[in-house]
């Protein structure tokens, strides 16, 4: 297929689906030829909607080229402009460094570092094949951000972090904004932070979004999976304390009530809508991960990823969890409250009335939070709305939709 008609599809089709909207961002789009930076795969591939993995470290996938999308997205919330100096920490294939230094042009000047310096070498050859010259490349790794260009007017994390690193929010110009993929209970929020004078970051945005993690000095095991048995593992959030591992095995091994729940819900109501809710709403919530692909669990959860998954709350005496009616797909479709356990009846009750609250608040997603960050030695006062997520570098204030902006 012809690479130029190719590319013409994918940005009419990003334009289309609103994820492209500015003028530069379509701009850059159409200009900068994604094939050659990805030598190898076939044209039609290449300008897919789909992220490719370029690099595998013990069958994980360690590096690869994001969703068009999903990069469309980010760019937008990025609002970069001419002249502007971008740190981008997670370089990759160069792709989106090479997109960013079209939008800020000759006056302007991105910075790429990557933590692998094999990547780092094949980024700049694509660079080098596409005709761009206006970015920097380092092997660097990007917890500590890059001193020596700083200040930045942007920096942007195209790998997901579960805290704000302090050299970040130090080589911010001011006023300057931060873009990343953070960590918030067990979602991974796309996040656009407006630095304050009084240091605090406030967002301008809120987009959902799925990453690869961080690696190096600010790695870290919110992503972590404690295995329950019964072909499903737990993730908690790193700032709650995770439930006994032991316990919640039982607890699953002993299914009660299925009470169908009020309303249809798909994968992405369950992860980042009703899910974020949950777990920013009520303590006790976890998420269960499908480890095989058939579970023991006599019900289906909800597709997402490459296996299933869903939110339940459980404590040491029971569990209650969202499962699939049917056969479960992204599309919303008939969903149920399972209860196991002795304790699984209340906390089933609890779930169903969360689900009633968020359906009454108008079915939130992801974006309609509004996130604070609060970096450690700053200071605002927390709204009375908020629920707060402490990290090791900042505390996190969330307040639910419909609740006024912080001001600085
Ligand atoms: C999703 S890929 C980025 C895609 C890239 N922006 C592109 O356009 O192809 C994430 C990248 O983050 C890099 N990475 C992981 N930990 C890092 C760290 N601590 N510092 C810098 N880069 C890191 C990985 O090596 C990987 O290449």
């Amino acid at each position: 297929m012809d690479a130029d008609r190719a590319r013409t599809r994918m940005v009419d089709a990003l334009r289309g689906a609103g994820r492209v909207r500015s003028a530069a961002v379509e701009e850059a789009f159409r200009t900068v030829p994604r094939h050659l930076f990805l030598p190898g795969l076939p044209v039609a591939d290449a300008y897919a909607d789909e992220a490719v993995a370029v690099q595998f470290t013990g069958g994980v996938a360690t590096s690869s080229a994001s969703q068009p999308s999903m990069m469309a997205i980010m760019l937008e919330q990025l609002d970069l402009r001419p002249g502007h100096r971008v740190l981008e920490i997670g370089a990759g294939t160069g792709y989106n460094a090479a997109l960013m230094s079209r939008i800020v042009g000759p006056a302007g000047a991105v910075t790429a570092v990557d933590i692998d310096e094999e990547l780092v070498d094949l980024a700049a050859v694509h660079l080098a094949s596409a005709g761009v010259h206006g970015v920097e490349l380092l092997a660097a790794d990007g917890a500590l951000g890059y001193p020596p260009n700083a200040p930045y007017d942007r920096i942007v994390l195209t790998v997901g972090s579960d805290d704000v690193q302090p050299d970040w929010v130090a080589q911010l110009a001011p006023g300057g904004r931060l873009l990343l993929p953070l960590a918030v209970r067990g979602s991974q929020l796309s996040v656009a932070l407006d630095l304050g004078p009084d240091g605090v970051l406030r967002c301008d945005s809120v987009r959902s979004c799925a990453f690869i993690r961080l690696r190096g000095a600010a790695a870290s095991a919110d992503g972590s999976r404690a295995v329950v048995g019964l072909g499903v593992a737990l993730q908690t959030p790193d700032d709650l304390p995770e439930p006994n591992v032991a316990a919640l095995a039982r607890v699953l091994a002993d299914p009660r009530r299925r009470r169908p729940a009020p309303v249809p819900l798909g994968a992405p109501d369950v992860w980042d809508g009703f899910g974020l809710w949950l777990a920013l709403t009520e303590p006790g919530t976890c998420r269960l991960l499908a480890v095989e692909p058939e579970t023991e669990l006599p019900d289906d959860l909800l597709p997402l990823g490459s296996a299933g998954g869903t939110v339940a709350l459980a404590d040491a005496e029971g569990a209650a969890a969202v499962v699939a009616v049917g056969s479960p797909g992204p599309a919303p479709g008939a969903v149920a409250v399972r209860e196991f356990g002795p304790g699984g009846a209340a906390l089933g009750d609890r779930l169903l009335a969360a689900l009633d609250r968020w359906v009454a608040a108008g079915r939130p997603g992801a974006a309609e939070w509004r996130l604070t960050v609060v970096p450690t030695g700053a200071d605002v006062p927390t709204p009375p709305a908020a629920q707060v997520i402490v990290k090791k570098h900042c505390r996190v204030l969330a307040e639910p939709p419909g609740s006024a902006i912080p001001s600085g």
